[in-house]
């Protein structure tokens, strides 16, 4: 085995842009040289927090820069709006595509008594905006969604729904764990009230970074889940009414935020759009290459409605078999088994077998898909 060819960009982009990196270590030596100084680090913390919530405001289209709380990652932000915003007795509508990280903060509160209702998926993770409204109660509270399922690539009519939503007064909560850095993401447009997301996947900063952009009208609603210092109106009991402070307890990821701050700079300043578009192509290549392979191929097949995640499903032997001679006799990562989405798997008949996961992100190129194909042939068609 030469070299490993990394697919699993769906997981986390494990390469990040040299400026991206240049960024951190940085910011890193700039410590260095402020603690030797002696000197205080407050206001170069605090200027790098501003500029980073300015340029995530800039990117989801939010007109305040106030409203981006920062979070370790997209799990951490939806716990916290789905914990903040739900009481007991009211219902709370999401898809059968979801990850762990809706399903299972949801599965908590609904033994705390909320009401669940998990709209249903076709096979390919296609969903009808119309199972929206007819499943809107009087007590419905919020809609939460992920843009694109991380099983099956599919990206959902989140305008539409999001739109059936905003007419009944029910709040609306974006996933784009899988979508930002991928396709553009305006809050307003969608009619967002929250938008939650993570660096460390197609955004290109480090792990560790993530959070949500909340409007008024979920400001109103959202009660803190998580308390501390907060480094502001400290005489008070509880936590402080203003934004961002109100869902900010603890210290900063300081070095994390320094990265999105440079990941964002570096993905408008390659035009990420076109980025995008060459992702789609390298994944129509590679589902060109595997079309007439025994396998099964999940999701649309169609990269304009899909994220660049394409699953499969082999015929002849286990999805652990396949992804572990991929890697073992090519040095290709990708990622097998249920992928924290039990409910997408049951959605595409996958709950018993996994699939293997190939995602492809900034830096595949055609030869690594090329290789990709390859290699499945080689493993799959052998006598
Ligand atoms: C759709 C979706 N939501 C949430 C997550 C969780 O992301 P994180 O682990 O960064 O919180 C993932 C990660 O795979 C995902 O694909």
């Amino acid at each position: 085995m030469s070299q490993q060819i990394y697919l699993n960009h769906g997981a986390t982009s494990l390469r990040k842009p040299e400026p991206v990196m240049a960024a951190v270590t940085t910011y890193l030596q700039q410590n260095q040289e402020l603690a030797a100084k002696r000197s205080f680090m407050g206001d170069a913390s605090e200027r790098n927090r501003y500029l980073a919530r300015e340029a995530v405001a800039e990117f989801f289209n939010y007109p305040d820069a106030s409203h981006v709380i920062f979070t370790a990652n997209v799990t951490t932000s939806l716990n916290m709006i789905l914990q903040g915003c739900l009481r007991p007795g009211d219902h709370v509508l999401t898809t059968s595509v979801e990850h762990n990280a809706v399903s299972r903060p949801l599965a908590m509160l609904q033994k705390q008594g909320v009401e669940v209702t998990y709209l249903p998926c076709g096979v390919d993770g296609s969903l009808d905006p119309q199972l929206v409204a007819d499943s809107i109660r009087p007590n419905t509270r919020l809609l939460v969604m992920t843009h694109a399922s991380n099983v099956l690539g599919t990206i959902l009519p989140i305008k539409e729904c999001f739109a059936i939503a905003k007419a009944h007064g029910v709040l609306t909560v974006l996933d784009t764990a899988q979508t930002a850095g991928f396709l553009p993401i305006d809050m307003l447009d969608l009619q967002a009230d929250v938008v939650a997301f993570t660096g460390h996947k197609g955004l290109l900063a480090l792990a560790g970074i993530g959070g949500f952009i909340l409007n008024d009208e979920a400001a109103a609603v959202m009660r803190p889940w998580l308390t501390g210092g907060t480094g502001s109106f400290s005489e008070l009991a509880d936590m402080p009414t203003v934004l961002p402070d109100r869902f900010e307890p603890g210290t900063p990821n300081e070095l994390g935020i320094c990265s999105l701050r440079a990941s964002l700079a570096w993905l408008e300043a390659q035009d990420y759009l076109a980025l995008a578009q060459q992702e789609r192509e390298l994944t129509q290549q590679f589902l060109a290459g595997i079309k007439e392979l025994p396998l099964r191929i999940l999701g649309r097949q169609n990269i304009q409605e899909s994220v660049p995640v394409v699953s499969v499903v082999p015929q002849q032997m286990s999805c652990d078999e396949l992804a572990l001679q991929l890697f073992e006799d090519y040095g290709i990562i990708t990622r097998n088994g249920l992928h924290c989405a039990p409910w997408a798997h049951e959605t595409a008949g996958t709950l018993a077998t996994g699939t293997v996961r190939f995602s492809f992100g900034w830096d595949t190129t055609s030869w690594e898909i090329q290789q990709a194909v390859q290699a499945l042939t080689e493993i799959l068609t052998k006598e």
